[in-house]
């Protein structure tokens, strides 16, 4: 991937509820893979926000006596207090109710009225009216005509609507997908959008009556109101529709959960086509890859708030509070449901991925090094030298399957492959035994040469961890003389990964200096 720029989004969250896991999972993958492209030098903008124009955000509004909006300014302020306090490295926070966002989405939809991709109809269906909702005609034979909730008789009803012409794009929707392989991943989920594409596309109705005026208004019609979903997709585009964001569009990867993916794959990607065949909207290109992720079970179950089982936001402070921020952010990456299976946050597997991968194998090794060079070296490196020794080798490959790694969004494999390095830096520590050479005044050099071979493995170990454990990943560069790493990073500052990558980085003379452990080992109180 050539593109010297990078653009990430989540999805924009709903305001009527505080962030747990959904919507922490899917923001840390974006910020592993944001952070991935800055230390890569890549100019990078990444997206996240919320999702305000809903009904239910009007009706908990009411409820409390409040407007929508001054609910929607409580509940988004909440979602950014909750990013900052995550250490989220977000590039800008979309509010759709925001006035930048909804002059743009009038713009889009007059134009797509103008083209006639967006027309005036009537839908007719079953409605359930306690849920303001249509029911398809197969799911409410199957409910026997009731609604499931209230348990009154669905009526039929009949609505003037606007209508998204997505019947006219069936095939180059089906086109895009099999000209690019990634347009949508994991690939099983592009088979599943493929699989329903066959069965043929119906136009979807875009706005809807009896909001009482939150959402946008149809342009030109004041008692329609556009589709929240419609007005929500439109986020992605109109945050970086200005001149020193256009360069940004399109998307690499709009980061989504498996539950949204049909407004992601189908309809969005429709709607982006009709606008780009627009006179001065030749630049608004489809996304390049669309990604769903899978979902996260709680302890091997769904999780509900009913059975009190979900990992909300004082669970998730709570790991926090007892292994780190790092350590969370390294069990959603490593444990996570990247993949088209779901993904379990159990306790007992969280502490056992922290003890042996971050406690016992990259704290340690770490403390190894940095202990041993202060003993035995006086804190100060010799060269690394440049001979093939395992080190390097083991160091060569894991760079270059990490960087792989990260490009597909396989972040689980790419941090995988830098704890592999420091595996191997701990069999070679193992095998040379610098603790035993030492006693040995006469094999000084010896001992030297090993510990610069570990501290210039471990060094880029650190690096190429960078994007998933940010915070430790800085102090260990502290210690293993490379500060000025992290002096880069700070403030979405960019890296230079190919030269940090490069073997013999660390001059001689380079202080090396101790500290306490990075991952101290946890022990379950009884
Ligand atoms: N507002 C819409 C998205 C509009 S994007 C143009 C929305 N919001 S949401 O707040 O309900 O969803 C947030 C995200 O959390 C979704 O991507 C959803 O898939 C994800 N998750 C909700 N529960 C989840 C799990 N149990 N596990 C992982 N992700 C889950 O949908």
């Amino acid at each position: 991937m050539n593109r010297m720029q990078f653009y990430v989004t989540t999805p924009i969250y709903y305001v009527n509820d505080r962030a747990h896991i959904g919507h922490i999972y899917t923001t840390t993958i974006a910020d592993v893979v944001a952070r991935y492209h800055r230390l890569r030098g890549r100019d990078t903008f990444f997206l996240t926000g919320t999702d305000e124009h809903a009904a239910k955000v009007a009706d908990a509004a009411a409820e409390r006596g409040k407007t929508a909006q001054q609910w929607a300014d409580e509940n988004a302020a909440s979602f950014q207090e909750t990013f900052a306090r995550l250490g989220m490295s977000h590039d800008d926070f979309i509010r759709t109710s925001q006035d930048r966002h909804k002059q743009r989405v009038l713009r889009y939809v007059r134009e797509l009225l103008e083209c006639g991709d967006v027309y005036a109809g009537e839908y007719e269906g079953w409605y359930d009216a306690g849920q303001e909702e249509y029911i398809t005609e197969n799911k409410a034979r199957e409910l026997d005509y009731k609604s499931p909730i209230t348990g009154r008789p669905l009526v039929r009803k009949r609505e003037r609507n606007y209508f998204f012409r997505l019947s006219a794009y069936a095939d180059a929707l089906r086109q895009w997908l099999n000209d690019n392989p990634r347009a949508v991943l994991p690939e099983a989920r592009r088979n599943e959008v493929l699989g329903r594409l066959g069965e043929g596309l119906n136009d979807v109705p875009i706005s809807r009556t009896g909001t009482g005026g939150w959402g946008i208004s149809v342009p030109g019609d004041a008692e329609q109101t556009i589709y929240v979903w419609i007005d929500a997709l439109f986020n992605y585009l109109t945050t970086v529709d200005t001149d020193p964001r256009r360069h940004y569009w399109p998307a690499d990867v709009h980061f989504i959960g498996k539950d949204i993916l049909w407004f992601h794959a189908v309809i969005w990607p429709a709607v982006l086509m009709a606008l780009g065949r627009r006179p001065g909207f030749e630049w608004v290109k489809l996304p390049r890859c669309v990604y769903a992720h899978s979902f996260w079970i709680a302890e091997g179950m769904k999780m509900s708030k009913t059975m009190g089982n979900f990992i909300d936001l004082e669970k998730i402070d709570a790991y926090i509070a007892e292994f780190g921020l790092d350590a969370l952010r390294h069990f959603l990456t490593i444990e996570g449901p990247l993949g088209n299976t779901d993904g379990d946050f159990a306790h007992a597997r969280f502490i056992e991925i922290y003890n042996s991968e971050l406690a016992n194998t990259l704290g340690n090794c770490i403390s190894r090094v940095c202990n041993m060079a202060g003993r035995y070296l006086d804190g100060a490196l010799p060269a690394a030298p440049e001979d093939g020794a395992e080190c390097r080798e083991a160091a060569d490959r894991a760079a270059a399957a990490a960087v792989e790694h990260y490009e597909a969004l396989a972040l689980d494999r790419a941090g995988e492959s830098a704890i592999e390095l420091v595996r191997a830096v701990d069999a070679y520590i193992e095998r040379t035994q610098p603790f035993k050479l030492a006693r040995d005044p006469a094999k000084k050099d010896e001992v030297g040469a090993i510990l610069a071979r570990c501290a210039e493995a471990l060094r880029i170990a650190t690096v190429l961890l960078w994007p998933i454990l940010p915070n430790k990943m800085a102090e260990a560069w502290a210690r293993l003389g490379c500060a000025d790493y992290a002096a880069a990073l700070t403030d979405r500052g960019r890296g230079r990964l190919d030269d940090w990558l490069a073997w013999g980085q660390l001059p001689e003379g380079t202080r090396i200096t101790q500290g306490p452990a990075l991952f101290p080992r946890h022990q379950e109180a009884k």
